[in-house]
Formats: C-alpha cells, structure tokens, sequence
C-alpha cells in the first residue's frame, strides 16, 4: 500500500501557488460583493500549523461530509473499477470513509502539514497522497470516476474553471460531490465589523448556489443535486469563535484586508455589535450557509 506524499514538484507543477488569486465567478448573476483576491500560501501555511487541532473544532465539516458521503452510491460489483480523489483532504478523517466505495483513494491537499497528519494516521485507508494546488491539478484527463470535495473549493481561484478541469479529469459517468460555503457565511460577524468599520471588509466573499449551478452547467455537468442549507452555529464568545475560524484557515479573507492596520478600537466596536445579537440562551449565532452539490459527467461526452 503506498502511503508517500508526493509534491506536485515531481511532476513540474508548482506545490503551492504563491501569488494572489482572484475568485471568479459566472457572468450572468450578481458577484460577490468584492473582488477575492486570496493568498494561497497564507492559507497553506495556516492549515498545515491547524493540522493537529483541526479535527477538534470541526465537527460542523464532519457533519456536512458524512452528508455528502451518504449521497453517494456505488454498487459494491463496480468497487474494483472505482479510482476517487478527495480534493482538500485535510486530515483525511473524513477520505477514508471513501475507501468503501472505491478501489483506488487519492487525497490531495496544497497543506504539507495536513497530509503529513492524514498519512500518519489514515494511510492505511488511503493509496495516495499529493502536495497539489486545487488550481493546478496534477492528473491526466479521464483519470477518476468519483472527485469528492468538502470544505475546500472556496479558495480556489475560479470554480468554473476548476469544474472544467473537472470535467476533464472524470471518466465518462463519473460523478462531482462537494460541499463550499455559501454566500451569507458568516453573516453576523461581517454585519459586526461593517458596523464598527465601514470601508473594509474582514470576512470572506463567498458564491451564492446559482452560480454554482450556473459554472457546473457550462462545464458540461449534468446536475443531480444542489442545495442550499443555513447552519446556525452558537458560541459563548467572538473570542470563540474566531479561535475556530483560526483552526478552520477559514480567519484567512479574500480581500485586501491588512490585519495589522485593525486597531483596537474598531475591535472593540465589533465585539459591541456582535453583542447585541446574543440570543435568549445566551450564545452568539454564526451562520455557515452550506452549499451541496452532486453532479455527473454524462456517460457519452
Ligand atoms: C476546511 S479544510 C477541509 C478538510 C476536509 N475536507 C474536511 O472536510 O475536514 C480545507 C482543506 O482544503 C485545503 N485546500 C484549500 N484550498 C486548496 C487548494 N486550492 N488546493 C488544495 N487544497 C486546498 C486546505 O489546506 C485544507 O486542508
């Protein structure tokens, strides 16, 4: 079983893309609110430093996996023929329960410190392990037959052309299953910081579900299922829950926001404003506005 982490190096590809990126999203519905430029290295750094902690604090991806995963059916005589690739591994704590449905399991993150963690401790469940950037795919056309994603496509630089590559990558009848954050993600914490400070945004820009739909479409993907599901988390404090958005890498903002130029005055006007929407049980709402998505390559391209 061969358990080695592989860079995209190896394969003439860049490991992790350094520059400043620009999310893009389909033409014919309103985009988000502001450009989304992310630093990709900054993101990758800060989840290879979350990898020991991460599966602590994410229960809420669990949860959404597990769903994703139970959407997907694989009768057990076609397991011998089913290659699948996790996009984001992580920690692997949710790829290996691909393994059940396919042969061949391939998880790839751009965070070395995420795949050292899923190597370490899920090797046994998982063939393959690639150091690669989403953007940047490292895999011949037509190499799977199942590319599975949670949480991770919304630092990509542009889902429609990420579901291009896509398109190309999956085997004719193969099948796309992922989940991103949607916009409306983290509503009450940007809603807080707007109030304390107007003219800069501190909280990610996120796709809205028609231009998922809209950008998986153009690609050629015959859609099955996407869907739209708010998730209102509740935490004691900010401090909470900026702590979690730290380990998550999701504190890291498409945007141009400069952390050292946020005083303390305009945090302490957040926090203020956060507070008033603390409800009857005591907690802090946050929303994670889920999208889910299963689409498939049709069998005859
Ligand atoms: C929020 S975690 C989700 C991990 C796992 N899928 C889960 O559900 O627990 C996002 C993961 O995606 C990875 N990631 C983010 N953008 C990526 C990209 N462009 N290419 C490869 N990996 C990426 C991060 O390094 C991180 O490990």
């Amino acid at each position: 079983m061969m358990t080695a982490i592989r860079s995209a190096d190896e394969m003439g590809q860049p490991a992790v893309v350094a520059t400043p990126v620009a999310v893009s999203v389909a033409d014919n519905h309103a985009a988000p609110k502001t450009p989304a430029p992310v630093n990709k290295r900054a993101v990758a750094q800060s989840f290879s430093r979350a990898a020991q902690q991460y599966d602590q604090v994410a229960q809420l991806q669990m949860q959404v996996g597990q769903q994703l995963l139970a959407a997907i059916q694989s009768p057990a005589e076609q397991r011998e023929k089913i290659v699948a690739l996790d996009i984001g591994c992580g920690t692997g704590n949710l790829t290996r329960h691909l393994q059940p449905f396919c042969d061949t399991l391939v998880a790839l993150d751009f965070a070395p410190g995420m795949l050292q963690f899923a190597s370490e401790h899920h090797g046994d469940s998982i063939q393959h392990f690639i150091c690669a950037d989403a953007d940047a795919l490292p895999f011949a056309p037509a190499s799977f037959d199942l590319v599975f994603s949670n949480f991770a496509l919304q630092w990509c630089e542009s889902l429609p052309a990420l579901f291009h590559n896509l398109f190309t990558l999956l085997r004719p009848g193969g099948r796309l299953v992922f989940s991103i954050p949607g916009d409306g993600t983290l509503r009450e914490l940007q809603h807080s910081w707007q109030q304390a400070d107007p003219f800069h945004r501190h909280v990610n820009t996120f796709v809205t579900a028609p231009q998922v739909c809209d950008a998986l479409q153009n690609a050629g993907f015959q859609l099955y299922v996407v869907q739209e599901e708010p998730v209102i988390m509740r935490y004691a404090s900010v401090r909470e829950l900026t702590h979690e958005l730290k380990t998550l890498g999701a504190h890291i903002v498409n945007g141009e926001r400069n952390r050292q130029l946020t005083g303390k005055r305009v945090v302490a006007g957040m926090l203020q404003a956060y507070e008033k929407l603390r409800g009857g049980d005591g907690k802090l709402p946050a929303t994670w506005n889920i999208i889910r998505a299963s689409a498939r390559k049709p069998a005859s391209d």
